[in-house]
């Protein structure tokens, strides 16, 4: 009403509003619009885990991804004990239809995988890997302990050692062909962050901004107090310097972001034991063996789920 009463003023307005790194809202997701917005990938699981990824029509069938109102869910099977010389525990795995790049994505989540043997993951990837990069916004094994975020890359993408975030820099090579494939990880600090603690908190927000400049994301817990205005509002505009000191933040000091990171789709995947979950089982504290454990306690991953109240996507 004011700014429409003084066309001038708000002409005058304008300027200092797109002063900071302000975005526009292109998606908003919530329910049955993820239905329409991913698709099912029934794939064999790169990272080897004891899953078996199912096709749409599976996934409606068994209740595996469900759609209602403001909720999102994407889970396994809890219900049947596996054949252990047979397929993995029914999980889905879905990408995005559409790519992105330089772009701002606040996923608002309720419930994440939580049991022994779970390794959840969203995470954002292009074509031809590792060549267009690998962005993991949310990911564990095992309940264990807090987030990490990590970038994955071809050759020639790293990380300053001493750089402004909350989270404890790990590895600060990028590159997927040393390290065994670890990536430049950033562990969370916040314990509300992961498993079962996130979801004690009804969950919270994970927010990752790309652009070519750096690569940073945010995590606010459900309740915390400094979760911004315009992360909680989720409406048409998000500016991102008013979000503090990033959780994870990957600088183009020494990486052309530009250049290492192409189009990308988002995937959000739910597997079990494999190349990380399984090989860090025995000193987790779980019972038996991962795959032992996945194929025989079906009762163990009814909390082995996602619950998304939404996601939008800003440009
Ligand atoms: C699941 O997500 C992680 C991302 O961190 C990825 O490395 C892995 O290949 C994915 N696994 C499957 C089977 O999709
Ligand atoms: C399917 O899953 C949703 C979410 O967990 C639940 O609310 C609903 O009752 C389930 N439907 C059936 C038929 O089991």
């Amino acid at each position: 009403m004011f700014l429409q009463l003084y066309p001038l003023l708000n002409l005058l307005l304008v300027p200092q509003l797109v002063l900071g790194v302000s975005y526009t809202q292109s998606d908003s997701i919530t329910g049955t619009g993820f239905l329409n917005s991913f698709s099912y990938q029934a794939i064999a699981d790169p990272t080897h885990g004891r899953v078996n990824y199912v096709n749409a029509a599976t996934a409606a069938s068994q209740n595996l991804t469900y759609a209602s109102g403001n909720h999102f869910v994407l889970r396994a099977d809890y219900h049947s004990v596996l054949n252990p010389s047979g397929p993995g525990r029914n999980s889905v795995r879905i990408q995005s239809n559409k790519q992105y790049e330089t772009s701002v994505m606040i996923f608002n989540i309720l419930h994440m995988p939580q049991g022994c043997g779970t390794w959840p993951a969203v995470w954002t990837v292009g074509g031809d890997w590792p060549n267009n990069g690998e962005i993991d916004i949310l990911e564990g094994v095992n309940d264990q302990g807090t987030n990490q975020a990590t970038l994955h890359t071809s050759p020639g993408c790293t990380m300053p050692a001493s750089r402004t975030e909350k989270g404890n820099a790990l590895l600060n090579d990028c590159n997927t062909l040393i390290n065994s494939n670890s990536g430049c990880g950033v562990k969370f600090v916040d314990t509300s962050s992961y498993g079962p603690n996130f979801n004690n908190k009804q969950g919270g927000w994970y927010a990752l901004e790309r652009k070519n400049t750096g690569i940073s994301v945010w995590f606010w817990s459900r309740n915390a107090g400094t979760v911004p205005a315009d992360v909680n509002a989720g409406g048409t505009t998000v500016n991102t310097d008013n979000w503090g000191e990033p959780t994870a933040t990957f600088p183009s000091t020494s990486c052309d972001i530009a250049e290492k990171f192409g189009p990308h789709n988002i995937v959000i995947n739910l597997t079990f034991c494999g190349d990380w979950a399984g090989s860090v089982y025995g000193s987790s504290g779980c019972p038996s063996s991962c795959e032992d454990f996945v194929n025989n306690n079906p009762s163990a991953f009814e909390d082995a789920y996602f619950d998304f109240e939404s996601l939008k996507i800003y440009t």
